[in-house]
Parts: structure tokens; C-alpha cells; sequence
């Protein structure tokens, strides 16, 4: 409750229907009475988009190549944690009431939707301390903030894992290939927006198992340290990846490493310049090692919603600071 609340958030139920509308099952809470995909794109003029999966190599801050590889399994299904539950949108009806102040009351019902979404799914609201490790509880919540400080539980599998529809970097089925439904959509409209645009991007890795990001970090410890695997390899638990939620994204100009050289790549401005249209945040940013306590990974992009990654975009923040406002 740091934050003002002001203006901006006039426009948020747009945002909120899109994440809430995506990520329910049952699409009970519609403010526009459109598809959760209407929905984005009657508020952003943009579709939502997806994510990553699969393996490959990833280079360190020092150069190094590193093999990654992810085995993971999952189940599909939806999103609890979806948002406020009742709430049309539609504002009253009364006879004799102007437009006007009917779509004021529709942006006042968005906006106090909007705020009590972002307060459920707040840092502070969303954990429980467990033999000393403190552990998320909005484990389904398209706003899940996992990282060093806030872990997800061993057996904690995304109930709505697909395949994602696009071009990966390696051939054969991987669980890696996997997204959440959500994400799995956004990021097949982001790679096809891309190649609108005369960009090839592929997918390397998307969703991992506790246990393959286990296997990961410990791979990555022994053969770098556990200081430097530190920098860029979650351990298990702590991986956006075990949310569904994030994808690895590379080119063919950089064979499909995970490299900081990717952001110099057409494929890695292009993708930095459009992945929040398509609902998604360059997760590890340069200079925000100490927030985010990893290094610059323009590869690494993580779903949030259009909406919120249009706002984390444009005010060049971390998804921890953005969450710390509410
Ligand atoms: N490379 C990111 C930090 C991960 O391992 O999840
Ligand atoms: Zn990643």
C-alpha cells in the first residue's frame, strides 16, 4: 500500500479482466462481456502471448557454455486465484442515468477490481513460512512471484500445462515444450507477431519440474561452483520456470544459446521491444541483478498479463519492485 493509486489504473480493468478472464476456468467475471482474447484486444490493441521450453546450452557472464536440459511432466487445467469473483463491469442501469456516469461507474468498478486483485496477489499477502523457508501461496495466480526469497513447493505442478504451438530450437517432445494454457497462447501470438515482422524466434526452455530444475542447478554447481551457479540458475524452487509461466526465447544467430550476445540480435530487440504487447516481461534485466539476484537473461521472458507488462515496460521496473507497490 506504498503505492498511489491514481489515473492509470482508471484503465485497469482491462488488464484485470485479461488476467482474470484467462486464467479462470470458468469465465464467470467478464467486464466487457467479451472473450478473455477480446477482452486484450479491445484493451491493448494487442493479443496475449506465450512462452518457452525445451533445451539447450546457456552461456555465462563469463562466456561459458552451459548444456540445460529440463524433464518435467504435467497435467492441464485452470487457474484459481483469479481475481475478484463477482464483477461485471457493467455499471447501473437506472433509467435516467447519463452514459457518462455509467462509464464512470464502470471504470470505478474496474479500477476497485483492479486494486483488490493486485492486493490478493501482493508479496506481502501471498506467503507462508515453513520450517524456516518461506513458500508462495498464489501458486496459480498469472502474478506469481517466485525467486530467492520465495519458493515454490516441491510437489507444486501447474494443473493447466500445454504444449506451446510454436518452433523450438531441438526437435522431439519435451516437457520443456510446455507452458500454462495462458502463456502457452500468448507466446504462439508473440512468435507469430514475430515472424509478421520478419523475425524467426524459437523456443529453448519452458516449463521445468522441481526435480529437473534440481538436476539443472546441480549440474551448473559442479561444473561452475555453486557461487556462480548462483547468478543464473535458480535452485529448485526458487525457477519461474516451475511456474509454466516463463519461456527461454533464442535465434538461429546465436544458434540458439541462452547469451547475453541474444540481446544484441535483431531477434533480442525485437523481442524486447514487443514482448509486453503479447503480455510478457524481459524477466532479468541488466543492471537489476540485485533485485532480481540474477544476471541480465534477455532471453528469460515471464507472463504477467498485457496490461502489467505494458506498465512494467514502461516504467522500466523489476517484476519484484512492481508487486512491492501493492
Ligand atoms: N535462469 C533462471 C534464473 C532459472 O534458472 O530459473
Ligand atoms: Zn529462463
Amino acid at each position: 500500500m506504498k503505492t498511489n493509486i491514481r489515473m492509470p489504473y482508471l484503465i485497469l480493468g482491462a488488464a484485470l479482466s485479461a488476467v482474470i478472464l484467462t486464467t479462470q476456468t470458468s469465465c464467470t467475471y467478464n467486464l466487457f462481456g467479451k472473450s478473455a482474447t477480446e477482452n486484450n484486444q479491445l484493451n491493448t490493441g494487442n493479443p496475449v502471448a506465450g512462452d518457452d521450453a525445451a533445451s539447450s546450452t546457456v552461456k555465462t557472464s563469463t562466456g561459458d557454455t552451459k548444456g540445460t536440459t529440463g524433464t518435467a511432466s504435467g497435467t492441464g487445467n485452470s487457474d484459481s486465484n483469479g481475481g475478484p469473483s463477482d464483477s461485471t463491469g457493467k455499471g447501473t442501469t437506472d433509467p435516467g442515468k447519463s452514459s457518462v456516469s455509467t462509464s464512470a461507474n464502470v471504470q470505478s468498478s474496474n479500477q476497485s477490481a483492479f486494486i483488490a486483485f493486485m492486493r490478493e496477489n501482493a508479496p506481502s499477502r501471498t506467503i507462508k513460512k515453513k520450517d524456516g523457508v518461506v513458500y508462495v501461496t498464489n501458486t496459480d495466480s498469472p502474478l506469481v512471484l517466485v525467486n530467492k526469497k520465495r519458493e515454490l513447493e516441491s510437489t507444486y505442478v501447474p494443473k493447466d500445462l500445454v504444449k506451446a504451438n510454436v518452433g523450438f530450437s531441438f526437435s522431439g517432445d519435451n516437457p520443456k515444450q510446455q507452458l500454462r494454457q495462458v502463456a502457452a497462447t500468448a507466446l504462439e501470438k508473440l512468435f507469430a507477431g514475430a515472424k509478421q515482422d520478419g523475425i524467426e524466434l524459437k523456443a529453448v526452455s519452458g516449463y521445468r519440474s522441481y526435480a529437473s530444475q534440481r538436476s539443472i542447478f546441480n549440474n551448473y554447481a559442479k561444473k561452475n561452483g555453486e557461487e556462480e551457479a548462483n547468478t543464473f540458475s535458480a535452485h529448485p524452487g526458487q525457477s519461474e520456470h516451475q511456474t509454466g509461466l516463463a519461456m527461454d526465447v533464442s535465434s538461429a544467430s546465436v544458434k540458439y544459446d541462452l547469451d547475453k550476445s541474444f540481446g544484441e540480435t535483431k531477434e533480442g530487440k525485437w523481442l524486447k521491444e514487443h514482448a509486453a504487447d503479447y503480455g510478457f516481461i524481459i524477466r532479468y534485466e541488466l543492471g537489476k541483478e540485485d533485485e532480481t539476484g540474477y544476471m541480465y537473461e534477455p532471453w528469460h521472458i515471464r507472463y504477467v498479463g498485457v496490461f502489467i507488462a505494458q506498465e512494467i515496460k514502461k516504467k522500466g521496473e523489476t517484476f519484484e519492485a512492481y508487486m512491492a507497490q501493492f
